[in-house]
């Protein structure tokens, strides 16, 4: 009669850790990058006590660095832009947390409202903007770690309309 138990039977289960993928400690994949993003804006805990809005320019806070990579929390009062910009080298994903967001490339405009993300290359151009009348919180991930941030010609801009040439 075999007494031995499944687990026996199987073998000793803790022999086969090393037959496992380990636990990645950081995202190294753009879809990594896009599940970091989608984590921390569900979790509100990480990232809601540190928003702030300010009226003079858009406020924000590097929210968490690693390996090759930054993670910067932006809040936007309604008007507060960007102005046409890139990355340099970074590429990037940009989650809407709060509010709502209007991207602008040469392409055309996209509203991006809460849980929206975008991801993008190096040399992506990009205006984003809060057109609406309620702030706005987004998140940023930048990977390498945003160096540069060349700002574009606003050739494409109706005339009037509010932009910043602040960036981050
Ligand atoms: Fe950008």
């Amino acid at each position: 009669m075999n007494s031995d138990s499944d687990l026996q039977i199987a073998g000793d289960i803790l022999a086969v850790q090393h037959l496992l993928q380990p636990a990645k400690e950081h995202p190294s994949t753009v879809a990594e990058f896009v599940g970091l993003a989608r984590a921390i804006a569900a979790d509100r805990s990480q990232w809601a006590h540190l928003v702030e809005y300010d009226a003079t320019t858009r406020w924000y806070h590097r929210l968490r660095t690693g390996p090759g990579y930054e993670v910067w929390l932006l809040s936007w009062v309604p008007g507060q832009g960007t102005g046409m910009h890139d990355h340099g080298e970074s590429s990037g994903v940009l989650t809407v947390l709060g509010g709502e967001l209007t991207e602008r490339t040469e392409k055309g405009a996209r509203l991006l409202t809460a849980g929206a993300q975008r991801v993008f290359a190096p040399g992506y151009a990009h205006d984003v903007v809060n057109d609406s009348l309620e702030p706005a919180v987004s998140l940023h991930v930048y990977f390498p770690g945003l160096t540069d941030m060349p700002m574009h010609p606003s050739g494409c801009y109706a005339a009037g309309e509010p932009r910043e040439s602040v960036v981050v």
